[in-house]
């Protein structure tokens, strides 16, 4: 265990899968609620307002920083991630963690490990279709982790929308009494979503990454205009996306925001998908779209 010295950050280091359960079983004895947030670091202000929200809602708030191998493809970006801990460590105590558990790949994964959580039909589609074994990947890290933090709430961004609503169904069919809350994703002024991964754009890549909250923007403004023909809307979220040069879209599109299967015709609750690649980046975003108020998202 780690405490780093007053006046720095006095966040709690539990650096191994023992270190952390003795700080989780502390915290249950004393009858605290726990809330947990799940990352791999390089922690932005999209992360920071997660703990945040945890710090509100619950008395003991524990993060996780951990570079998942399984969720990464062998000619993915696992090995050039950034990783900055002091960085990282220092975000973490002064959004209000208690603890930051980052363990190493060894102690998540001992030699020989094999055994692995799937959520089948929507771990296939769309970001696990272009991203093969992804989902698999983080389906067992996020059951691995919320077996060992034993939360009564966990906060993930909606930032990573079939991520999120893989994690719901995963933990309501495995019946893990942890709630799960989906926040909304924070953006930079111009509308790119905050990303680990935006720290690989050239500035040249930035401004070509802009065409997705543009495209996404367009999509809801057409349905504030009272469009409904969803060839339509899905043609324009392809339209303002293919325009710009260098821009290679991986998919573009809106099906229904509770199950992501996809659509002949308008429903109610309807998430726009879009995944690009700029570079050798891939940039993802969302928004959800309902036809009966206004647009959120
Ligand atoms: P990571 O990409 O580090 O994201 C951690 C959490 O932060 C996720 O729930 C993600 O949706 C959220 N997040 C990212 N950008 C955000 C933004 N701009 N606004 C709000 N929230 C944002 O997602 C993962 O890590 C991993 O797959 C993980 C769940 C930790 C499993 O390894």
């Amino acid at each position: 265990m780690t405490r780093r010295d007053p006046p720095l950050t006095p966040v709690v280091v539990a650096e191994s899968v023992a270190d952390l359960r003795s700080n989780v079983v502390r915290a249950h004895r004393g009858g605290q609620t726990i809330g947990f947030v799940p990352t791999m670091g390089a922690l932005h202000a999209g992360h920071v307002s997660l703990i945040e929200r945890a710090r509100a809602e619950c008395d003991v708030v524990v993060v996780s920083i951990f570079v998942n191998p399984t969720q990464f493809g062998p000619n993915e970006d696992f090995q050039r991630y950034p990783r900055p801990r002091e960085l990282d460590l220092k975000i973490c105590g002064d959004a209000g963690a208690d603890i930051v558990f980052y363990p190493t790949v060894d102690d998540m994964y001992p030699p020989g490990y094999r055994t692995f959580v799937e959520v089948q039909g929507l771990s296939e589609i769309l970001e696990g279709a272009i991203r093969p074994g992804h989902f698999r990947g983080v389906a067992t890290v996020v059951t691995k982790l919320f077996l060992l933090v034993q939360a009564d709430k966990a906060y993930f961004g909606q930032k990573d929308y079939q991520q999120q609503l893989l994690i719901r169904i995963m933990t309501r069919e495995l019946n893990i009494p942890t709630e799960i809350v989906t926040c909304q994703t924070l953006r930079d002024p111009d509308g790119l979503a905050m990303s680990s991964r935006n720290a690989y754009l050239s500035s040249a890549e930035r401004v070509q990454g802009l065409c997705l909250w543009r495209a996404l923007d367009g999509v809801r403004k057409l349905i504030e205009a009272g469009e409904r023909d969803l060839a339509k809307l899905q043609q324009s979220l392809v339209d303002v996306i293919s325009a710009i040069d260098g821009v290679v879209i991986d998919y573009a599109v809106i099906v229904d925001a509770g199950t992501l299967a996809s659509l002949t015709a308008a429903v109610p609750e309807m998430v726009a998908l879009v995944a690009i690649r700029v570079g050798k980046t891939r940039l993802i975003d969302n928004l959800v779209l309902r036809l009966t108020d206004r647009a959120a998202g």
